[in-house]
């Protein structure tokens, strides 16, 4: 059984707006809204699951439910953590549907509006063969590792390093034994998802990204986004 999860949790404390960034307007809609359409075009997810901040549920509910009215679409509460908030995802389907080994959940940043239908479904179809599965792009820029942020300490080799985008997807019952395996200490310096598998020695495959499935963090990135919308 196949689930989007849409992170949607954060307050988007470096966009600096007077409300999360995912709620922005950009071209004719929210971000969220842009992101929720892409996976519900796909077609194939038994249910697109949103997860914002506890204040904004009702606001989100009403705003999805305004540009797509689908049965599809259900907002529930992030957590405290992106991580948290994928782990409340898994809690709701453990609750509703139950968990059993062909449960995926393909976990999408509410901030990436320009993900493809081509980035996932190459996660669909990996989802077949691996229980981890991250989307990267190679790095353009050469990438230093500095201690003390005044001197370089060591330049890796760019052909082994790549940028990290969403979506990531996992077996979702193999993602909580994982997790509640770790420390607090481990799960607080974990940044992203797949890190869970990989800090735990499992093996995590990679798919493709694309340049303009970027993340919008910043008020520049939100005009980038009009121009990839024209
Ligand atoms: N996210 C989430 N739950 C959290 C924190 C973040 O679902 N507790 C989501 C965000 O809503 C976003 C994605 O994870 O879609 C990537 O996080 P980021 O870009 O860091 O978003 P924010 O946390 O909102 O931004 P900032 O770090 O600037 O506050």
């Amino acid at each position: 059984m196949l689930y989007a999860v849409i992170a949607a949790g954060g307050i988007g404390s470096r966009m600096g707006a007077e409300k999360p960034k995912q709620y922005i307007t950009v071209g004719n809609k929210p971000i969220i809204a842009h992101t929720v359409q892409k996976f519900l075009d796909c077609g194939k997810f038994r249910r697109v699951i949103v997860l914002c901040p506890e204040e904004w549920c009702s606001y989100t509910d009403a705003l999805l439910k305004k540009h797509f009215n689908n049965d599809c679409v259900t907002v529930i509460k992030g957590g405290s953590d992106r991580n948290e908030t994928i782990m409340n995802s898994v809690s709701y389907i453990e609750n509703t549907d139950g968990l059993d080994e062909n449960t995926v959940i393909v976990t999408h940043d509410a901030a990436r509006p320009f993900v493809t239908t081509e980035i996932i479904d190459r996660h669909i179809e990996s989802s077949e063969i691996y229980d981890a599965i991250g989307t990267v792009i190679p790095a353009t820029d050469t990438i230093i590792e500095s201690y003390d942020g005044l001197t370089i300490n060591g330049t890796p080799d760019r052909s082994k390093l790549y940028q990290c985008q969403t979506p990531q997807t996992f077996n979702a019952k193999k993602l909580k034994e994982l997790y509640f395996t770790l420390t607090d200490e481990k799960k607080n310096i974990l940044t992203d998802t797949c890190s869970v598998f990989s800090v735990s020695g499992e093996s995590v495959h990679l798919v493709m990204g694309d340049v303009q499935n970027i993340k919008i963090t910043y008020p520049y990135d939100l005009k980038v986004a009009e121009i990839i919308l024209e």
